[in-house]
């Protein structure tokens, strides 16, 4: 497997970059180290979080509409899957591939190479006929390493991941999927949908404090990974959902007054009483919105799958 795992270093330039910004802020990958990765698949447990049942619903009732689809021609495809995380839900699909003897093969990619080894340790006990070429890299690389071969790309980016992108990174990201593809190649995409706002505050803000420990987690793994000296009970987890915009954003906010260490940089940062960090968005979307970023990309939408309550669809989409 080739591997582009994260450094010391792309940590520490995030951090200086994000913070230098007004308000702070640090990139969402960050949440996924392999505490991270726990809570995260805590999260995905949680009744409160409906996106992970709502798409596995789809999958597991679409399944063979979506096998005709990508096995269209009859001809051997690559199920590239561009931030696979964990891949319980595509497990659905590749069970069923299997079953119905599709020729295929799964290229699961992320830039955990942790959650990628969890993955393909589990696939070779769970479907061992399967053949799985992980890609420890990001979206962006797998898809330059990709356009030489000839095979045809079937690309998944599902679980709402492409919520964590602003309007204009998504559109940049669809574009750049849509210029790999070639004629026979689809996208589905999932996409969380705009939807009661307290339903949504409340799948990032959950009784339990399952999600504020997700958020917290990216100050432990400051204080880990960069020596920074962040007490945990001066920072308070706030999600925020505006739904004129559907924009989800989560932030740490700084309870009082007070400047962190960092040893790794012998620097302190300050942080105002009441300042935020801000952590993460997820954009909630509605059809029009999808509908012209496939236009944006270049990309036509073949078919919208929803969940029974409509909360969620993953939307297949060609060239
Ligand atoms: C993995 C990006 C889809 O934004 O809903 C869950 C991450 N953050 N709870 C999302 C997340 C807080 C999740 N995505």
């Amino acid at each position: 497997m080739i591997s582009t795992d994260i450094q010391f270093a792309d940590v520490a330039q995030a951090v200086e970059e994000g913070f230098s910004k007004q308000p702070k802020r640090l990139p969402s990958w960050l949440f996924y180290d392999e505490t991270g990765d726990k809570i995260f698949q805590e999260i995905m447990r949680m009744p409160e979080y409906y996106l992970t049942a709502c798409e596995h619903e789809i999958l597991q009732m679409q399944k063979d509409k979506l096998l005709k689809y990508f096995f269209q021609s009859g001809t051997q495809f690559n199920l590239v899957e561009l931030g696979a995380g964990d891949g319980f839900k595509t497990e659905v699909l590749l069970k069923h591939f299997l079953k119905e003897r599709t020729d295929f093969e799964y290229s699961p990619v992320d830039v955990s190479s942790n959650v990628l080894a969890q993955l393909s340790e589990r696939l070779i006990l769970t479907l061992p006929e399967l053949v799985v070429k992980p890609i420890n890299k990001n979206y962006f690389e797998a898809i330059d390493e990709m356009n030489d071969d000839e095979i045809r790309k079937v690309f998944l980016f599902l679980g709402a991941n492409i919520g964590n992108m602003i309007a204009s990174e998504a559109s940049h990201f669809t574009r750049k999927i849509g210029k790999a593809m070639k004629r026979g190649d689809l996208l589905m995409i999932g996409f969380d949908l705009k939807k009661d706002p307290r339903l949504i505050q409340a799948a990032y803000d959950d009784a339990h404090g399952i999600t504020r420990s997700f958020n917290l987690n990216l100050l432990v793994r400051l204080n880990r990974e960069l020596g920074a000296q962040f007490l945990l009970d001066q920072f308070s987890h706030y999600p925020f959902y505006n739904p004129e915009s559907g924009l989800a954003s989560s932030y740490l906010i700084s309870k009082l007054d007070q400047n962190v260490y960092f040893e790794a940089c012998d620097k302190y940062v300050h942080f105002d009483r009441w300042e935020m960090i801000h952590t993460e968005v997820s954009q909630k979307y509605d059809l029009e919105m999808i509908e012209s970023l496939a236009d944006a990309s270049g990309l036509t939408v073949v078919e919208v799958f929803y969940d029974c309550k409509h909360y969620f669809c993953d939307v297949l989409m060609r060239r």
